[in-house]
């Protein structure tokens, strides 16, 4: 190909490329934010253990579910996470995925290493010893099957290993365009 129909000698010209498409001008982290608070997601809170065996955890919504077989999971972690530091040492997570009356939940997981997040909610330790939150629509227990860069954030692919819907699920927490929502708006 010669080398001013690249992709990238069009771009750096300035011209558009060859093929018609216009070279992408990029977007800043704010037109990243605004255009995928668009994409309306749940909210879950991702629970673990550190290493002094206290229960840590993070509100997060880039949440996937990635494969049937294998059962798996992706979460992407910020890389100054507390949780992220300690899914690495624990070797396993659990996802929690918040009921609408939760809203305090999500907002107190979102305070970075705020241990009084944990005050009152209850939880148990399941198989893997990481909590699980009472009263939440679904809880989904992982094992880190892999860790994968992703720019300024980690992509932690879990491993499903036991997974629990409540038996009576009410409305799902939902976030869109950067504050929570109903269903029914
Ligand atoms: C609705 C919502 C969704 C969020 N989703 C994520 C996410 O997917 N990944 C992430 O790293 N942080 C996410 N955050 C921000 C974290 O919750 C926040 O940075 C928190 O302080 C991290 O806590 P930690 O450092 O103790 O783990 C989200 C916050 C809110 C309110």
């Amino acid at each position: 190909m010669p080398t001013d129909t690249a992709p990238g000698a069009a771009a750096a010209s300035g011209r558009p490329a060859a093929s018609g498409v216009s070279p992408a001008p990029g977007v800043s982290a704010a037109e990243l934010r605004e255009a995928m608070g668009h994409f309306a997601t749940g909210v879950t809170v991702i629970t673990s253990v550190d290493e002094d065996g206290q229960p840590v955890g993070t509100t997060a919504n880039a949440v996937t579910s990635l494969s049937l077989d294998p059962p798996l999971v992706l979460v992407c972690f910020d890389l100054g996470s507390v949780t992220l530091r300690a899914i690495r040492g624990h070797g396993a997570f659990v996802v929690n995925v918040l009921a609408a009356p939760q809203q305090h939940l999500s907002r107190n997981f979102a305070r970075r290493g705020f241990a009084a997040a944990w005050d009152g909610v209850r939880h148990r330790r399941g198989p893997t010893g990481s909590p699980r939150l009472e009263d939440v629509l679904a809880v989904l227990e992982c094992t880190v099957e892999h860790s994968l860069p992703g720019g300024d954030h980690e992509i932690i692919v879990g491993r499903v290993q036991h997974a629990e819907t409540s038996a009576a699920p009410g409305a799902p927490l939902v976030f869109f365009r950067g504050t929570y929502a109903s269903l029914c708006a």
